[in-house]
């Protein structure tokens, strides 16, 4: 089935990431039809009424994060964009950064102006470095014209908006180090609560969202909640980018309505790679979800669908493996990255990670012993619930559902002594 490029719209055409071209295809229409429609307390409520979940990961609804800010206090509020966009297998923001950065910046300016912030970071993955100029470029733009600055479109509201680019690290994108990171300090996870909304960045209320759930923030201001609210489905509204890689034909990021099933999604980027391969699993919210064997692939790809099937939409970065992949091979490359990139400060993370892939490397290797297979699950109980920040259950859930979906094929790799499908590939 085709659906309607909301997201997508302007991507793929020329100049797609100039104000010019922006603006001629009806850009910033809905900033100014914020400004003359509603207050500030009303397009608060009109983003919750749109029923917007974060597109960042954990699907909390936008205009709700919005109203905890606290009242009445004295103190700047901030907004930081989150364009760390590092989870394996996600790359939609890139998109939206790289070829549409003014219907992102549309729905920041949207956005700030209704929880009441006048300076914004943007803050951006260091190795974007193209995303960096692009978008840099954009604000420039922005300010030449009176979008951003003292004033904008003479609204009355100030808004400066200030590009930071970050070093690297996977954790950067958890929120809290990312405030960490943004205030010049290691990007270390703090203890929550407070949460930010209370006491964020400078130790004043702030507001960290995504990237495409800003982006949609626009949507909302153009064509208004309940238009939103009917695509999708009940309680996962609006469109959605979907990033779709592996053995697929055509891996890509997709735009559908929330709720499309993930077997139409496999279809859209051109359907399995190798006929003669079938589907195994799909991990469908990008390297930290649990996985899903074939078997559980009926589902609809939407927030709550996926938690009732025991994973999570994640960040939307679907893994396709088809069935010449070996899940301990797979389960090793996912434990790698958590290692590399556990910022050590809980003992549990930093610790657990290293043993998954001393377990998982002999597995693969044929030097596995018989308590390897619980030797995993026991690791990840421990690790799961016992860290700072979501990057222990980013860790724990890939290991302990891969384990438990794929088990005989883990015992396998011990009493076979080494990989099965590798052995077979080489004869
Ligand atoms: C380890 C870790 C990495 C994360 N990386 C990102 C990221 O790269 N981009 C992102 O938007 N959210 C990321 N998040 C989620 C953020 O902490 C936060 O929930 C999100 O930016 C909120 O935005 P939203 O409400 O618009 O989804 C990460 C979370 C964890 C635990």
């Amino acid at each position: 089935m085709a659906y309607d490029k909301l997201l997508t719209r302007n991507l793929g055409k020329p100049n797609s990431a100039t104000l010019d071209a922006y603006q001629a295809s009806g850009g910033y229409q809905g900033l100014r039809r914020v400004f003359k429609e509603f207050t500030p307390e009303k397009f608060v409520e009109e983003v919750k009424a749109s029923g917007l979940r974060g597109r960042g990961g954990a699907g909390f609804p936008a205009g709700v994060k919005w109203g905890f800010l606290p009242k009445g206090l004295e103190v700047p509020r901030y907004l930081c964009v989150n364009a760390d966009e590092s989870e394996p297998g996600t790359f939609k923001d890139r998109l939206l950064i790289e070829q549409d950065p003014h219907l992102v910046l549309e729905g920041i300016i949207a956005s700030a102006w209704a929880i009441g912030c006048h300076t914004a970071f943007f803050y951006i993955r260091g190795e974007f470095h193209k995303g960096a100029r692009i978008f840099q470029k954009a604000i420039e733009e922005a300010y030449a014209k009176g979008l951003l600055g003292r004033n904008i479109l003479g609204s009355g509201f100030d808004l400066d908006l200030i590009v930071y680019r970050g070093a690297g690290a996977y954790i950067c994108g958890e929120e809290t180090a990312l405030l960490e990171s943004l205030e010049g300090k290691r990007g270390l996870p703090r203890i929550k609560p407070p949460f930010p909304a209370v006491v964020g960045l400078y130790g004043c209320p702030t507001i960290i969202n995504n990237v495409e759930t800003l982006a949609n923030v626009t949507l909302i201001a153009e064509r208004g909640a309940a238009w939103f609210a009917a695509i999708g489905r009940p309680k996962n509204t609006g469109p959605k980018l979907f990033c779709v890689s592996g053995h697929v034909a055509r891996p890509g990021v997709y735009e559908a309505p929330l709720g499309i099933p993930m077997k139409e999604l496999i279809e859209m980027a051109g359907g399995m790679m190798r006929p003669d391969r079938p589907l195994k699993a799909v991990v469908p919210g990008g390297s930290s979800m649990k996985i899903l064997p074939a078997a559980k692939c009926d589902v609809l790809m939407d927030f709550d669908s996926l938690a009732a099937a025991g994973t999570s939409l994640g960040s939307a970065g679907m893994f396709v493996m088809d069935s010449g992949t070996c899940m301990v091979d797979a389960l090793w490359n996912v434990c790698r990255f958590y290692a590399h990139e556990s910022c050590g400060q809980c003992t549990p993370c930093r610790e657990g990670t290293g043993w998954f892939v001393k377990i998982l490397k002999r597995l693969e290797r044929g030097d596995g012993v018989p308590d390897d297979v619980e030797l995993l699950d026991n690791v990840a109980s421990r690790v799961e619930g016992n860290t700072i920040c979501p990057f222990g259950e980013a860790v724990a859930w890939p290991v302990q559902s891969y384990v438990k979906e794929f088990r005989d094929e883990f015992q396998e790799h011990v009493t076979r002594r080494g990989c099965p499908l590798a052995a077979a590939a080489a004869r």
